[in-house]
């Protein structure tokens, strides 16, 4: 096997997104573009792998970073002035390059070695990744000579008749032999409508030049979209998405509505769980075995353990446990670890707590900055009141104790172990374990009250 480097285009600006994000930064599934495409050519076994930055070159930089090298186009010229930027690092290296654009999201590593293997097979100096596109408006076109063998490509905006109305277009992948792509690029011009340098050309210089030039077609024309704007952006959003929910599907995970599902390519899924309508589990998500999520769910960045039920709520950067259910109406704020057997129920709010085996609490709650043990009850209505205007501050609440409905715990405060607090009290003193705490105003009943005022009238 020849050695194998690869140079990935990002350094377009995008116009025709019209946006202040850089195109190749606009997420598919919730992962920028060109992330996706890094992520199979990387899969597709590279020695190197070089990223050509310009237009948002830190942004875009920091979300590859140690993944891949990067080169600098401060003038963004065209694509074979992209690939020019990558000379100083590959020109003299023996074997293949693979270049691929930022902006083709759907591209996978299976389709990038079958290309490479096609390339050794035919023995090119280049070989272009095509696909037939019922409507090929914006693609370059294949132009193939009387014998069938590609003879140049011909931009859209660049194209007569004849050649606008050719179905097989270029993807923007190609294989080319190091050398003979270096070498050539020297030769590129940008006279052409855009006044641009374009990569496609060197298939037509070489050709000339009487190298052989190969072609492979993709299996699914899927793969090669292009995103140059956000209609084609949501193109490749529902493709991905209709990707990555047949894969759960495959693996055992029943959508109900996939269409309706959104699931980042990143999320891990186990077996039998259950995911119902209006849905999103974005980032880096886990979920386990038998679990049912939503419907109208969103989780992110969580990791969620076995047999647990979510109803129309909110998960964020949390972890849960098992057989735990959560909802409806719940919203767990990050850095909260809820742990097995737990209840969360209607219109509680968690942030950043620790709530202990077998806890519950059932209704309208916000528990903020906590330790909750293990067997606590929170009555309808516990709040901690963890913020003074100024800092955040802790309240502990030890295992079995029973908060009684509508009670404040100003923190920073401990509730001991199997303590007992009334319904409606104000707590701002450590309870000690196992005490009865009662702080509201004692009921006083103004007998015969009503009769009294009555009679003023
Ligand atoms: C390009 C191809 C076209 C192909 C299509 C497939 C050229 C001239 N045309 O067109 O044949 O059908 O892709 O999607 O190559 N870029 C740079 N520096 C530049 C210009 C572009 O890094 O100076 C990057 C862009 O960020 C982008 C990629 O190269 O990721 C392709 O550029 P784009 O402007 O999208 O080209 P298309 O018009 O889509
Ligand atoms: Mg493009």
């Amino acid at each position: 096997m020849s050695n194998r480097y690869a140079v990935i285009l990002a350094a377009g600006q995008g116009t025709r997104m019209k946006s202040k994000l850089y195109k190749v930064l606009h997420p598919v599934c919730g992962k920028p573009m060109v992330e996706h495409v890094l992520e199979q050519v990387k899969e597709a076994d590279m020695q190197e792998v070089i990223t050509v930055v310009g237009h948002g070159a830190e942004l875009v930089q920091s979300k590859l970073e140690g993944r891949s090298e990067f080169v600098l186009q401060a003038e963004q010229l065209g694509t074979a002035h992209a690939v020019m930027q990558a000379k100083d690092r590959l020109q003299n290296k023996d074997g293949i390059t693979l270049v691929v654009c930022g902006d083709t999201p759907l591209i996978t590593a299976e389709t990038m070695s079958s290309l490479i293997q096609h390339h050794e097979e035919q023995q090119a100096k280049a070989t272009i990744l095509t696909a037939h596109e019922e409507n090929p408006a914006g693609y370059g076109r294949i132009i193939r000579g009387e014998d069938g063998l590609v003879t140049k490509i011909v931009e859209h905006k660049d194209a007569n008749e004849t050649e606008l109305a050719v179905q097989e277009v270029n993807t923007g992948t190609y294989c080319f032999d190091n050398q003979a792509l270096f070498e050539t690029l020297e030769k590129v011009d940008n006279d052409n409508v855009q006044g641009e340098y374009y990569l496609p050309d060197v298939i037509e210089i070489l050709k000339n030049a009487g190298e052989a030039i190969a072609a492979y077609q993709t299996p699914s024309s899927d793969e090669a979209l292009g995103v140059n704007d956000r209609v084609a952006l949501s193109k490749a959003e529902s493709l991905m998405r209709k990707r990555i929910n047949e894969q759960q599907m495959r693996n055992g995970v029943t959508l109900i509505d996939p269409a309706s599902t959104y699931i980042s390519v990143d999320a891990v899924i186990g077996s039998d769980t259950v995911v119902y309508p209006g849905t999103v589990i974005e980032g880096q998500t886990v979920i386990g075995e038998e679990c049912t999520i939503g419907p109208n769910s969103e989780i992110k960045d969580s990791k969620i353990a076995d047999r647990t039920v979510i109803k129309q709520s909110v998960v964020h950067d949390s972890e849960i446990g098992s057989d735990v259910n959560i909802g409806p109406f719940a919203h767990i704020r990050p850095q909260s670890a809820i742990e097995d057997e737990v209840k969360i129920g209607n219109f509680v709010e968690i942030k950043k707590t620790q709530f202990g085996k077998g806890s519950k609490a059932s209704h309208l709650s916000y528990i903020g900055d906590a330790e909750v043990g293990s067997g606590v009850n929170l009555g309808c209505g516990s709040i901690t009141v963890n913020y003074d205007g100024q800092k955040k501050h802790l309240t502990k609440i030890e295992d079995d104790a029973f908060v009684g409905c509508n009670s404040n715990l100003i923190a920073p405060v401990t509730v001991g172990k199997g303590a007992y607090i009334a319904a409606g009290s104000t707590i701002n003193k450590d309870v000690p374990a196992a005490a009865l705490s009662i702080a509201r105003a004692r009921q006083e009943n103004k007998e015969g009250y009503a009769q009294r005022i009555n009679t003023k009238k």
